[in-house]
C-alpha cells in the first residue's frame, strides 16, 4: 500500500480523529454483528497505547434519506433510532477495552463478568465517553478535556446533511476537533463524504488506520498479484450490482468464476432455459450473454449451478425439492443451489491459491435455503486450510461464515460491502485517494 498509516506519524498526546465504520446492524438497541467494531479495535488500541486522545466518528444507516422517505409517506420519523449510543454502550463493555485501559496507570475497575458475555451488568469504565453531537463548541470542549489514552465517540455523522454532501463547512468543523486524521472506515471508503474525503483538506496528516491497511493489502494483492489458481465466487440477487466486478475479474483473468444465488437465473434465462418464477433481471439478459462470451474469450471458466432447490410458488411450505436447473417448470421458484452444484463448486475450489467470495448462494436468511451458502463457507474454509488465501466480503457471506463458526478459518473477512465490490471492480476509492502518500 502506498499510503501512510497511523504507524508512520507521531500521535502521542495528539487529538486523533479516527473515522471508523460502525455502521452495524442494531435491533432494539442490541448489536447483532460486531465484525466492524472488532475490525477497528487494533487501530483504536494502537492509538491508546501511543497515548493519543482518541476521537471516534462514524455514520450509522442513512437517517436523513430515511427521514425524507418517511415524510413523503406521511410516516413518523424517529431520529433516536440512528443514534450511536448503543455502540458506545457496547464499546465500554468490551473486554478488549477493559484490557487496553487496564494497561494504563489507573487500572479500571472490572465488573465480575469481565471477559464473559457482554452487557450482563454495568462495567465501570471512565475512559470512554459519548458526545451527544458530532461538531460544535460542546464537542470541542469534550475533546479538549480528553486525556491521553481516553476515547470520545461522536454522534452519528449522517445526522448532518453536510456529511453526505461532502460539505466544506462540515468537513472543516470536523477537522477543527483534531490534530491528526486517520481513516479506518474501509466500509465507507467508496463514499466521498465530509468525514471520508473532505476533512483531509483541513488537517496536516491524513493517514490510513490498521484495518484500512489490512483490507487494502489483502484485496490489492488478490486483484493485482494473485497466486493462482484464482477462484472467485459471486452470488446475491442481482447481476446488475456485480457487473463491474465480474468484468474486472474476467479482465484480470481469474481462473474460475463461480456464479450462484438468484443472479444465476438471469444467466439461465439468457441461455434459453425456463426459470419458472425465480428472480430474473430481464433487462440484463443481453449483459449476461455478453459476460459468458467475454469469459470464453478470456479463457475464464465460468461455472453456473447445475441443480437447485426449488419450491412450488403455490405451496412453498410443502414442495421443496432439488432438481436439475433445466427442469424448472412454470410456477417453480429456485431458492438455493443443489447438492450436485455444491459438489462442483467445492471441487472447483480445491487446490485454489486465491479465493474471493461475495454474495450468498441462495435465500440465506430463510432456513433451509442457507444450506448452499453454508456449504460454500465450509468449502472456502477447507481450501484455506489447504493453502489458499481467502477473502470473504458482503453481509450475507460473512454472516454465513460466522454462523458456521468458520470465521477463524478464513484469511480475511472484509468489512466492506459496496467498498469491497468497487475496489474489486478496479475503481479508486475516494476515502483512500484522499490519504497522504508514503
Ligand atoms: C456499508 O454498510 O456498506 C457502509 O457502512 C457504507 O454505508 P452506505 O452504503 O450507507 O454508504
Amino acid at each position: 500500500m502506498n499510503k501512510k498509516t497511523i504507524r508512520d506519524i507521531d500521535i502521542k498526546s495528539k487529538k486523533v480523529f479516527i473515522r471508523v465504520d460502525f455502521n452495524v446492524p442494531i435491533k432494539n438497541g442490541v448489536i447483532e454483528d460486531d465484525t466492524r467494531i472488532r475490525g477497528a479495535m487494533p487501530t483504536i488500541e494502537y492509538a491508546i497505547s501511543q497515548g493519543a486522545r482518541v476521537i471516534l466518528a462514524s455514520h450509522l444507516g442513512r437517517p436523513l434519506k430515511d427521514k425524507k422517505k418517511a415524510e413523503e409517506k406521511g410516516m413518523p420519523y424517529d431520529v433516536t433510532r440512528y443514534s450511536l449510543r448503543p455502540v458506545y454502550e457496547y464499546l465500554r463493555r468490551m473486554p478488549e477495552f477493559q484490557d487496553v485501559f487496564a494497561r494504563g496507570d489507573e487500572p479500571v475497575q472490572l465488573g465480575d463478568e469481565a471477559g464473559t458475555a457482554l452487557g450482563k451488568a454495568e462495567i465501570k469504565n471512565d475512559k470512554i465517553f459519548f458526545a451527544g453531537d458530532s461538531v460544535g463548541d460542546v464537542v470541542k470542549m469534550q475533546v479538549d478535556k480528553l486525556k491521553s489514552g481516553e476515547v470520545l465517540l461522536l454522534e452519528n455523522l449522517r445526522l448532518y446533511e453536510g456529511e453526505e454532501k461532502n460539505d466544506e463547512e462540515f468537513a472543516r468543523a470536523l477537522a477543527e476537533l483534531a490534530d491528526v486524521y486517520v481513516n479506518d472506515a474501509f466500509g465507507a471508503a467508496h463514499r466521498a463524504h465530509a468525514s471520508t474525503a473532505g476533512i483531509t483538506k483541513f488537517v496536516d496528516d491524513a493517514v490510513a488506520g490498521l484495518l484500512m491497511e489490512k483490507e487494502l493489502n489483502f484485496l490489492g494483492k488478490a486483484l493485482h498479484d494473485p497466486e493462482r489458481p484464482f477462484v472467485a465466487i459471486l452470488g446475491g440477487a442481482k447481476v446488475s450490482d456485480k457487473i463491474p466486478v465480474i468484468k474486472s475479474l474476467i479482465e484480470r483473468k481469474v481462473d474460475k468464476l463461480l456464479i450462484g444465488g438468484a443472479m444465476a437465473y438471469t444467466f439461465f434465462k439468457a441461455k434459453g432455459f425456463t426459470v419458472g418464477k425465480s428472480l430474473v433481471e430481464n433487462e440484463m439478459l443481453e449483459t449476461a450473454a455478453e459476460i459468458e462470451q467475454q469469459a470464453r474469450e478470456a479463457g475464464v471458466e465460468l461455472i453456473l449451478p447445475t441443480d437447485h432447490q426449488v419450491v412450488d410458488s403455490f405451496d412453498p411450505l410443502n414442495s421443496r425439492k432439488t432438481i436439475p436447473v433445466e427442469f424448472t417448470n412454470t410456477g417453480l421458484v429456485g431458492l438455493d443451489i443443489g447438492t450436485e452444484t455444491i459438489a462442483i463448486f467445492t471441487d472447483a475450489l480445491r487446490g485454489a491459491k486465491t479465493i474471493i467470495w461475495n454474495g450468498p448462494m441462495g435465500m440465506f436468511e430463510e432456513k433451509p435455503f442457507d444450506d448452499g451458502t453454508i456449504a460454500i463457507a465450509q468449502a472456502v474454509a477447507d481450501a484455506t486450510e489447504a493453502g489458499a488465501t481467502s477473502i470473504v466480503g458482503g453481509g450475507d457471506s460473512v454472516a454465513a461464515v460466522n454462523q458456521a463458526g468458520l470465521a477463524g478459518k478464513i484469511s480475511h473477512i472484509s468489512t466492506g460491502g459496496g467498498a469491497t465490490l468497487e475496489f474489486l471492480a478496479g475503481d479508486e476509492l475516494p476515502g483512500v485517494a484522499a490519504l497522504d502518500d508514503k
